[in-house]
């Protein structure tokens, strides 16, 4: 703890009140590029009562980032959450040297206002993480972990025995839901973007099968390893693939439906297989969900998945990019799968 506030202090002392942000200097036109974003300079009010100076330590780059277009405004800073400390604070609930889960977008320095109400954009202060990583506060001890958890129990119930499904299986929500459904005494199937990422879900996480949907026919990768069908499938991913994978449900399957990463930097919204034929023959239900529906059972998410970690039921893989300055590059390369596990970046 003293090593904390030593550094606090020479935070403060060195820091100019000034932050560095990453804006968007235009909308995004498909895939987004580098010069979409812009690094500039800012310089912080001082504080006010109920708010916090917070330096970044690491920044998360995530799917929705890309898909919420409705939040992105021209000239301000990239939406996203970061892990940061506390390095000044008039807020008694948000003392200095504690860190905080923050959702204030690309920069490495802020001055937010806390909250007594907890919504999903407030401040959260990270648990007690014992000797794990403090950045698996942005993945499996945090927002993707949550998603992981409530998502595949809440919505698809799995029971021991059943084949469970997921896409998107390598990386921060889709191995994490993998893993619980082996956990819950399931039979799970993954499907990934490269062989190497193949390989870590069989050979590490324990998936029971687990494929490369570039280089495999879906429905029929499936057909072989779970010849009587599906019972559940959770989709991070939409479109050709979960259509191919909803075909081989069989009665009485449960869909929890997180995302549909395959259209986010799609222009227009693309079209996929009917799906009504298959809902209706094999009585499915379907429900999509956002995460924050489980707010007010945040801490039981977090403390179950840590409980996990530490039985060693649990593992985590991130890749780390180094450097705030390079966000762009890693928000652009975990949209094209260059993520293993939970992409984040170390300012
Ligand atoms: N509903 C909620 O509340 C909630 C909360 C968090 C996340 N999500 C959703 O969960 C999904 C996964 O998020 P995450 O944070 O865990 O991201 P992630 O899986 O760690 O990273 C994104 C991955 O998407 C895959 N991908 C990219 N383009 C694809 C395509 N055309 N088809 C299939 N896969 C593609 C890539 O892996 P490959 O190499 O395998 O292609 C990439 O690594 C996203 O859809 C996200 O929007 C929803």
């Amino acid at each position: 703890m003293q090593g904390v506030r030593t550094v606090v202090r020479q935070l403060s002392a060195a820091s100019a009140a000034t932050a560095r942000k990453i804006v968007i200097a235009r909308h995004f036109q498909g895939d987004p590029k580098p010069d979409d974003f812009r690094l500039e300079e800012e310089v912080l009010p001082p504080l006010r009562d109920g708010q916090i100076l917070c330096e970044a330590a690491y920044l998360s780059v995530d799917p929705y980032q890309r898909a919420y277009k409705h939040r992105h405004k021209v000239g301000q800073p990239m939406i996203g959450s970061q892990v940061a400390l506390i390095v000044e604070s008039r807020s008694p609930e948000f003392p200095v040297g504690r860190y905080v889960v923050g959702y204030w977008g690309w920069r490495d320095r802020t001055v937010a206002e806390t909250r007594a109400n907890r919504d999903m954009w407030a401040p959260m202060l990270v648990p007690e993480l014992g000797d794990l990583p403090l950045s698996l506060a942005l993945g499996v001890l945090g927002m993707p972990g949550n998603t992981a958890y409530f998502g595949l129990l809440e919505i698809c119930h799995p029971r021991p025995g059943e084949v469970a499904v997921v896409s998107g299986a390598a990386g921060a929500v889709g191995s994490v839901v993998g893993q619980i459904g082996r956990i819950k005494g399931c039979k799970v199937i993954g499907f990934a973007g490269s062989d190497s990422k193949v390989n870590w879900l069989r050979d590490e996480l324990g998936f029971d099968h687990a494929f490369n949907y570039k280089t495999v026919d879906v429905g029929k990768a499936l057909k072989e390893v779970a010849p009587d069908g599906v019972d559940i499938y959770f989709d991070n991913v939409g479109g050709q693939q979960s259509s191919a994978i909803i075909y081989k449900m069989r009665t009485g399957g449960r869909i929890s439906v997180c995302g549909s990463i395959s259209s986010y930097n799609d222009t227009k919204i693309p079209s996929a297989p009917i799906l009504q034929p298959a809902m209706v023959f094999s009585e499915l239900k379907m429900e999509g969900f956002l995460v924050n529906r489980w707010l007010d059972r945040w801490d039981e998410g977090i403390k179950q998945n840590m409980q996990w970690i530490k039985e060693g039921k649990l593992k985590y893989k991130e890749t780390v990019t180094e450097g705030f300055e390079n966000m762009p590059k890693a928000f652009i390369g975990m949209l094209k799968g260059e993520n293993l596990g939970k992409a984040v970046v170390k300012v």
